[in-house]
């Protein structure tokens, strides 16, 4: 449980509140590149941490990101016209550049400058990794642009994808560093009829063992290690053969987690507060090796993006269609009755109500990670109160290494050293970089 007072303090994100000025000192995504898609474009509404913002791609292809209303006398710049290297409100003409510098005032008297003393808050923007990524901190704390393993790879060997989830982002951050609930949540009905077979050894299990292991022990063993961005959590499970299946899911501060995963191609889930009641699951999958094909990224993006055809604006599958749940599915294919895995992920962590109170439920042992992510965010936002800067910030941390595992080691095998990749490897409670 967490008492009232901490999970009121991470949970909220508005201007001026605690956690809120703790994740405004590191670049967040706020839009995938392709809600973009041309300069002079239309402009787009972003809602992030509690602000109402428009974000445009000026005549130049620079992306801005500044208050909806406009400083005038507030009418909402979404009407407004892009064109010329800025965004003319349509009620008395301001303009505003990227910058959010007031550009021109058509309906001033001619000769005034009163136009060079008006800005609009405005917030810089880079584009990395098929997502817009905005800084919302002060300026002299702007930390280096992100430089996780996808932000590194060019444009086709890696698919972004964006999706509203309909609860407080703690929820939604708590399920991806949760490897406890693969073994029910997302569990297929014929992995109870499974087989093992000869991956059953140090290495890479094949799909077909990976859930065998996770159907037929639905527990694990949670370990958790901090390290210089965040933790990891690993969920240790015993094979047939005598060896260890582990998963580390690797957090990164304060919102990405990189999901425990076979082989060298990956997903992260990037959890953006857009208020304190909703939230943007972004998800990002790369390839290190090869482009993504064509199917590929279709069915990446048929499958993420899964929103309601009569109006793309909300997801498809929501609570108050009980997402669109077949209690024959339940009893014959899949566990939850509800598809894909996104959507079972949805119906659980928003069933628990807009904002969860953590105060009345009962964590055990497959708790670990969850426990240890509240901790460092309760810490972040105490900091913050008291002018200590928020983990994960080091600029020497060799963010491009960050990965996540999955994997089968040898039962007298350390899991960390065996199962972790690029030199990421210490000892358990051991912290690395
Ligand atoms: S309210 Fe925008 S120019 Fe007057
Ligand atoms: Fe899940």
């Amino acid at each position: 449980m967490l008492p009232e007072a901490e999970n009121d303090l991470i949970c909220h994100t508005g201007p001026g509140t605690p956690m809120g000025e703790a994740l405004r000192r590191y670049w967040l995504p706020c839009l995938l590149i392709t809600d973009l898609p041309e300069n002079d474009g239309e402009p787009v509404r972003v809602k992030i941490l509690g602000e109402e913002l428009i974000a445009f791609r000026d005549t130049d292809g620079k992306v801005g990101l500044i208050n909806e209303r406009c400083p005038h006398r507030g009418a909402s710049l979404f009407f407004g016209i892009n064109q010329e290297c800025g965004i003319m409100c349509i009620y008395h003409g301001w303009k505003f550049d990227v910058n959010g510098d007031c550009v021109d005032m058509p309906s001033d008297l001619p000769g005034s400058i009163f136009k060079d003393k008006v800005h609009i808050n405005s917030y810089p923007c880079i584009e990395s990794a098929g997502m817009v990524w905005t800084y919302m901190g002060p300026i002299d704390k702007k930390p280096a642009e992100p430089d996780l393993i996808f932000n590194r790879l060019p444009v086709n060997q890696v698919i972004a994808t964006r999706v509203p989830v309909y609860c407080n982002y703690v929820q939604s951050i708590e399920g991806n560093i949760d490897p406890s609930h693969l073994g029910t949540l997302h569990r297929r009905i014929v992995d109870w009829t499974l087989e093992t077979d000869d991956t059953d050894r140090p290495g890479t299990p094949s799909p077909n063992l990976r859930s065998y292991i996770l159907a037929k022990y639905p527990y694990s063993e949670i370990q958790v290690q901090d390290t210089a961005y965040g933790f990891r959590v690993m969920g240790i499970r015993p094979t047939d053969a005598g060896n260890r299946h582990i998963r580390i899911t690797t957090h990164v501060m304060p919102v990405c987690s990189m999901i425990g995963s076979p082989g060298r191609a990956g997903g992260a889930f990037i959890i953006v507060p857009v208020d304190d009641e909703n939230c943007m699951r972004f998800f990002v999958r790369h390839n290190p090796d090869r482009p993504f094909s064509n199917p590929e990224r279709e069915s990446t993006l048929a499958e993420n993006m899964m929103m309601d055809p009569t109006n793309p604006k909300i997801r498809l599958k929501r609570a108050d269609n009980d997402y669109m749940l077949d209690r024959r599915v339940q009893k014959t294919t899949i566990l939850a009755g509800i598809t894909p895995n996104a959507e079972q992920d949805y119906a659980v962590t928003e069933s628990m109500g807009p904002i969860y109170d953590r105060s009345h439920e009962h964590l055990y042992a497959a708790d670990g990670g969850i426990i240890r992510f509240r901790q460092i965010m309760v810490s972040a936002a105490k900091g913050i109160r008291e002018g200590i800067d928020p983990p994960g910030l080091d600029p020497s941390i060799p963010f491009h290494l960050i990965r996540s595992e999955e994997t089968i080691v040898k039962a007298d095998d350390d899991p960390w050293l065996a199962g972790a990749d690029a030199g990421e490897s210490a000892k358990p409670g051991e912290r690395i970089w």
